[in-house]
């Protein structure tokens, strides 16, 4: 087997990647690019905003810099980005915006959002040359629908209550019900989570609980929030009032919706993860998490629903490797202070299987992320690699087609910790023993190591089928 002696490489060779820290050298390290790196590209000699920069911003940097898009602020008109030019130049430069942590040349995902270079020396000239905002017409902007990065939603199910997230600086987990009812039994394809507090909304694991239509009178009864997570799961269940009439459990479909930073749901072609959603029916919200607030504060979500014309005809399985997983960390997730630490998982694909997205998770110190396959005959399949970790984007990465794994493989993952202080995001100072979380109710500054993956049992062809966003879903 060969060595992976990837991540290290990656790391020395790339320019450093902190923005914050790394102010005054980038600008010097502008400055010898400017001089001494042949450009292979040419760059226009007028630089406008209308012709050259805004499709750029739009398509980049639009989808989530726009009024409720996530960002902080919009980029959309030519006041807006003109207003934070040097900003742009440099955070692009830089390669922190767009996010996107994945290195696309090891392997690529669907809706990866990075610049080409030329595309950041546009902007750069763009700004050094004045901000030019061209002739002729602004280009069109483009078009969002309100609220969902999909378009119109078939069904919007709120939360019953704004919660009221008091200013105490701490993080607080709860657990909710989101009851609904609908006219008829039919199918969903799709649940897009949309936090209402973007700020302080930090993840959210939904499930979905189906009714059977007499077995419950009022979805509605019961209390909606729970936010003591320590208390026994009957308990919380009970308060919830989750239970059918008769006492009996209605049916659940796990991890329906997942919302962390950045995260996009992951959209299946047509007949592949659909399921059933009854009349009756309410999301329950296991792990919603809020980050720390100093001020009194609100927060009122809400799940879009987008149906599907049927039944699935290959549900989609989930394997998550390490972290409560199917498969053990080697050593053990106990990172002591000052320490840099390397730690692996490791799994037998038990049948030919087709992947469809896969998705790492670490917290705080986490530093870099890498994952492979390596066939029976000794075929490496590269999976995935973030050689510098960042805590605030946590994908769920899509593969543009099925990706086939044989039967037999070995699916490796390895994370690296970084518990010193030059890792900028060490809660702790001075660094204190990070390790893993002992109940499900983990803090952000536990430590986690994950590896989940979405799959399907192999069909033949399944490598040519396209995991591309299909665009009728995007009914504008
Ligand atoms: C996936 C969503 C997303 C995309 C795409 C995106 N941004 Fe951002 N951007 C954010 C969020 C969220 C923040 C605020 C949090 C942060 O700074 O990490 C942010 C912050 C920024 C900031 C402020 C940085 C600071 O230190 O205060 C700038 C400038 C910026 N983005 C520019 C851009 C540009 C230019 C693009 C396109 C080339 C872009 N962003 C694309 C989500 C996005």
């Amino acid at each position: 087997m060969k060595s992976h002696p990837y991540h290290v490489i990656a790391r020395e060779e790339r320019p450093k990647q902190s923005f914050y820290n790394g102010g005054i050298l980038l600008v010097m390290m502008l400055g010898l690019m400017s001089c001494s790196q042949k450009q292979d590209f040419d760059l226009p000699k007028k630089v406008t905003f209308n012709q050259h920069v805004a499709p750029i911003i739009h398509q980049n940097c639009s989808p989530c810099h726009r009024p409720n898009g996530g960002a902080p602020f919009q980029m959309i008109a030519y006041r807006d980005v003109a207003k934070r030019a040097k900003m742009i130049r440099d955070v692009t430069t830089d390669r922190y915006m767009p996010p996107w942590p994945a290195d696309p040349h090891y392997r690529s995902f669907v809706g990866e959002r990075f610049l080409t270079e030329k595309q950041i020396a546009m902007l750069a000239k763009w700004v050094d040359d004045g901000k030019l905002e061209g002739e002729g017409p602004a280009p069109d902007p483009p078009h969002f629908a309100d609220g969902s990065m999909f378009g119109k939603p078939d069904l919007i199910v709120p939360f019953r209550d704004s919660i009221l997230l008091e200013g105490n600086n701490l993080d607080k987990f709860m657990v909710m019900k989101v009851p609904f009812e609908i006219p008829r039994d039919t199918f969903v394809r799709l649940i897009e989570f949309v936090p209402g507090n973007r700020q302080l909304v930090h993840h959210m694991n939904g499930h979905l609980l189906t009714y059977e239509f007499d077995k419950k009178k009022d979805v509605f009864e019961g209390k909606h929030v729970v936010t003591d997570v320590n208390a026994a799961i009957n308990e919380t269940y009970k308060t919830l009032a989750l239970a059918n009439d008769d006492g009996t459990f209605p049916t659940l479909t796990p991890s329906i919706s997942n919302y962390l930073p950045g995260v996009l749901p992951a959209i299946y072609p047509e007949g592949i993860g659909s399921y059933a959603v009854s009349r009756k029916a309410a999301f329950l919200v296991m792990n919603m998490h809020y980050g720390p607030s100093p001020v009194d504060a609100y927060d009122k979500s809400y799940f879009n629903v987008f149906y599907a014309d049927g039944p699935p005809k290959r549900p989609v399985k989930e394997w998550i490797l390490g972290t409560f997983g199917v498969s053990a960390i080697v050593p053990p997730l106990v990172v002591p202070p000052e320490k840099v630490m390397t730690v692996e998982t490791n799994f037998t694909v038990p049948q030919d299987v087709s992947l469809l997205t896969i998705n790492p998770h670490m917290h705080l110190i986490g530093r870099s992320f890498k994952a492979w396959a390596t066939t029976p005959n000794g075929e490496e399949i590269p999976l995935i690699s973030i050689p510098k970790w960042d805590f605030r984007w946590q994908y769920f990465y899509t593969f543009h087609q099925m990706l086939k794994i044989p039967k037999g493989s070995i699916i490796h993952a390895e994370g690296i910790y970084d518990n010193t202080l030059n890792n900028p995001n060490n809660p702790y100072d001075p660094p204190i023993t990070v390790v893993e979380p002992l109940s499900r109710d983990m803090k952000t500054t536990d430590e986690m190591f994950q590896f989940i993956i979405t799959w399907l049992p192999y069909q033949k062809g399944d490598e040519n089928v396209s995991l591309e966003p299909d665009v009728r879903l995007f009914k504008q």
